[in-house]
């Protein structure tokens, strides 16, 4: 298998953790290269369910090593608690994770700072997971930032602490009316989760090229999806990472010359969380049918996701983007109860059929997606293997999918447990096995 990379290609939650964990039963390395605990990943293995939010998917097979990579954004004490949680269920993390002492940390003043932002914002909020994320890669940008390499180290952290603070608390006091932060009490928790992380924080860069040259396989593991991208998103309403295909690049440190295969996780409706426009959006009982047989609720807030139909104008711009090689569809299973499925193929805004995702948020607003009706299966899917034995209506859906992104179907998702999927090419049959 060459590295590959494994793309949300909608606005997350497409059932990336799923479809790590499956591909990454032979792969040696899983690698994390963005976003931070605002991502909720989950993976059913024999029955059991488990949500990861930083640890790469791949902590659950033991002979995959893990990597928490530069770009991405460390709460320690969430990492803390998610090791000791995948430990007590038995998987190992000393020898098999590693984190980057380049990633920024994120710091108690994140999180508070954006529960303001978005408290000040008001009706414009983002309807963010209020995980300190955007305040966290905003200190990055603006280089105030603490990385991991500071953490671990006592006498530099405290300094860092002392400089960042002075100038929070001014924004916090002054500008926000909150109270101030105190440094010592940071100081002390934050020395805590530091001693518990020193072991795992490495150069990961120099792992990652180790492990490429070696001929090792390696699955780089998205977070969020392509229409959160901070670049190629619905800004402002994204996350503040790059989540597309060659976010790995500066995120892992990794040339594009060494990505052989972009894979896309498409879900065969749409979803998403929290604010911003959604064309294909569903505010009925349809859209309500969709979230109760999908269990459409955030894996990291519960909140309740918004659903809509399948959306392939915005699904070819992310192929685009991402120059996804082929796609894995999920949570078709879903779909099983219903008569008839649409697929929008196009918008109309101001009375002109656009079939190119439009990157100005005016005009997005305004799009009314143009459908085509395709007749539904109308039966249980989740324990068909082959693409063979699926019902013919419903390869019709897929085949039509294929034809409209121009790429594709690599593996079909027909039920959230790791043994419910279905393999279309020789390649991943073998890369599951
Ligand atoms: P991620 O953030 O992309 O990893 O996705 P989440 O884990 O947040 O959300 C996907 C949800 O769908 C999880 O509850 C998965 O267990 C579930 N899921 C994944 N694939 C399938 C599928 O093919 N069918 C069904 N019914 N559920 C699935
Ligand atoms: P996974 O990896 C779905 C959304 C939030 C909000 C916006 C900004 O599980 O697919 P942030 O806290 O990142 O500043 O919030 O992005 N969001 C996600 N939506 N899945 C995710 O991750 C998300 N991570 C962030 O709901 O709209
Ligand atoms: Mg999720």
């Amino acid at each position: 298998m060459p590295a590959s990379v494994i793309v949300g290609m909608q606005w997350g939650d497409e059932g990336k953790g799923k479809v790590v964990d499956y591909l990454t039963r032979n792969a040696d390395l899983v690698v994390r290269h963005q976003g931070g605990n605002n991502a909720g990943h989950t993976v059913v293995i024999d029955g059991k369910k488990t949500i990861l939010h930083l640890l790469p998917s791949g902590i659950l097979n033991e002979h995959s090593i893990c990597v928490i990579g530069n770009g991405t954004v460390v709460d320690p004490s969430v990492l803390c608690t998610e090791i000791e949680h995948v430990e007590a269920a038995g998987h190992r993390c000393e020898g098999r994770l590693y984190i980057s002492d380049c990633a920024h940390v994120i710091m108690p003043y994140h999180r508070l700072l954006d529960r303001l932002h978005e408290q000040a914002r008001g009706k414009g909020k983002i309807g963010t997971t209020g995980r300190g994320i955007g305040p966290a890669y905003a200190d990055k940008a603006d280089r105030f930032g603490i990385r991991m390499a500071d953490l671990v180290n006592p006498t530099r952290f405290r300094e860092m602490l002392a400089a960042c603070l002075s100038i929070k608390n001014r924004i916090l006091v002054e500008c926000l009316q909150a109270d101030p932060m105190d440094a010592d009490a940071i100081f002390e928790e934050y020395s805590r989760y530091a001693a518990r992380l020193r072991p795992y924080v490495t150069d990961t860069v120099t792992l990652v090229h180790h492990a490429l040259s070696d001929g090792k396989r390696v699955v780089f593991e998205g977070a969020q999806g392509t229409m959160l991208d901070i670049d190629h998103g619905t800004f402002p309403y994204v996350t503040s990472s790059s989540t597309i295909a060659g976010g790995v690049c500066s995120g892992a440190g990794v040339p594009p010359s060494q990505i052989k295969e972009v894979i896309g996780i498409v879900k065969a409706y749409t979803t998403r969380v929290g604010e911003g426009p959604f064309p294909t959006e569903l505010k009925n009982e349809l859209g309500e049918l969709l979230r109760q047989e999908g269990q459409e609720f955030g894996a990291t807030t519960g909140r309740p996701r918004r659903c809509g139909w399948l959306d392939c104008v915005q699904l070819r711009r992310a192929a685009a983007i991402n120059g996804t090689t082929g796609i894995v569809l999920t949570k078709t299973d879903v779909l099983s109860k219903l008569q008839r499925l649409r697929i929008c193929t196009a918008y109309q805004i101001d009375g002109k059929t656009f079939d190119v995702f439009p990157s100005d948020p005016e005009l997005l607003n305004r799009a009314e997606p143009i459908y085509e009706d395709i007749e539904g299966w109308n039966q249980d899917i989740r324990s068909c293997r082959k693409r063979e034995e699926l019902p013919q209506k419903a390869e019709q859906y897929f085949r039509r999918i294929e034809e409209l992104l121009g790429v594709p179907i690599y593996i079909i998702s027909v039920g959230p447990g790791r043994e419910e999927t279905i393999a279309c090419t020789e390649a991943y049959r073998i890369a599951s096995s």
